[in-house]
């Protein structure tokens, strides 16, 4: 049953829901890509290098990388659009100068809220830039990254494009694509790809309900995505085969548990995101 279906996707990626005319790099769909989401953030405080060091050393297909910009126009790694969640500051991070930012510790609450887990070297974390993280990882990992409130950060398209081109982050010669862009807004997607019409592009989706797409919906996925990242408690295998057929790659997330990982692949996803790199010796 399974090759049979591997095979109609196959085809029908050859037929017809391939975007060859808009060249737009693959995301390989043989093997379920692991993604560490907001790095290893099972492990160490999210978004801070060490998580992705741990999750580099796990082997993970991607690192995820969130992202937020500060008052004087850099590009920084944090899920929020506030500092009071992940660092020892308040208010918003566009209200912060990156001198400013690199002042807060990011690893302290960490060890608050998970003492357990807790480590006294979490307390050296600062915020990392995309830039360090560029400069400390380079071409020796692959990068999953999310434009976070992109209507807020004018210019945030541009500024993680000529990162990407400063850094040679957008060669096609690799296996996996080096770079997946991703974003729950499908404007700032779709000026990416006007940017860069050959990155690989996942449009997010937060479904309340059952996933439910239209044919409407996936002829416009078709003009600017490889793919969709939907929240695992929403999806059931008819709408991921459903989304495959129509050429889209389909990423999980977040996976927590080991459960959650078995039916992720059960389901016939093509990612996960997961927050525990060592859930993927499950496949
Ligand atoms: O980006 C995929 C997934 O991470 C979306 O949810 O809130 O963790 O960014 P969030
Ligand atoms: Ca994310």
């Amino acid at each position: 049953m399974r090759l049979l279906f591997t095979i109609l996707v196959s085809l029908c990626l050859i037929a017809g829901c391939d975007n060859s005319e808009n060249s737009i790099q693959p995301i390989s769909n043989d093997k379920l890509l692991i993604i560490a989401h907001r790095g290893a953030s099972a492990f160490a405080p999210e978004h801070t290098m060490t998580a992705y060091e741990i999750a580099h050393q796990a082997d993970v297909d991607y690192i995820e990388i969130d992202l937020q910009m500060t008052k004087d126009g850099v590009l920084v790694a944090m899920h929020d659009e506030k500092v009071d969640r992940t660092t020892d500051g308040l208010g918003f991070v566009k209200e912060y100068t990156l001198e400013e930012m690199k002042q807060l510790n990011a690893g302290k609450w960490f060890n608050e809220a998970y003492p357990d887990l807790a480590n006294k070297e979490f307390e050296q974390e600062k915020v990392p830039t995309l830039e360090e993280i560029f400069v400390q990882f380079g071409d020796d990992v692959n990068y999953y990254i999310e434009l976070k409130s992109p209507r807020i950060y004018k210019g945030m398209e541009e500024k993680l494009f000529s990162l990407l081109k400063k850094y040679d982050l957008l060669g096609e010669d690799h296996s996996l694509p080096k770079v997946i862009v991703e974003s729950f807004n499908e404007d700032t997607l779709t000026k990416f790809h006007t940017l860069e019409p050959t990155l690989p592009l996942v449009q997010l989706f937060s479904f309340k309900e059952k996933a439910a797409l239209s044919h409407l919906d996936y002829e416009r996925l078709q003009t600017y995505a490889s793919g969709i990242g939907v929240n695992l408690k929403s999806v059931d295998q008819e709408f991921i085969h459903e989304a495959q057929l129509n050429g889209m790659q389909v990423h999980l997330y977040s996976i927590k548990t080991e459960n959650e990982m078995k039916n992720a692949i059960h389901l016939d996803a093509n990612g996960v995101f997961v927050d525990n790199p060592i859930l993927s010796e499950l496949q």
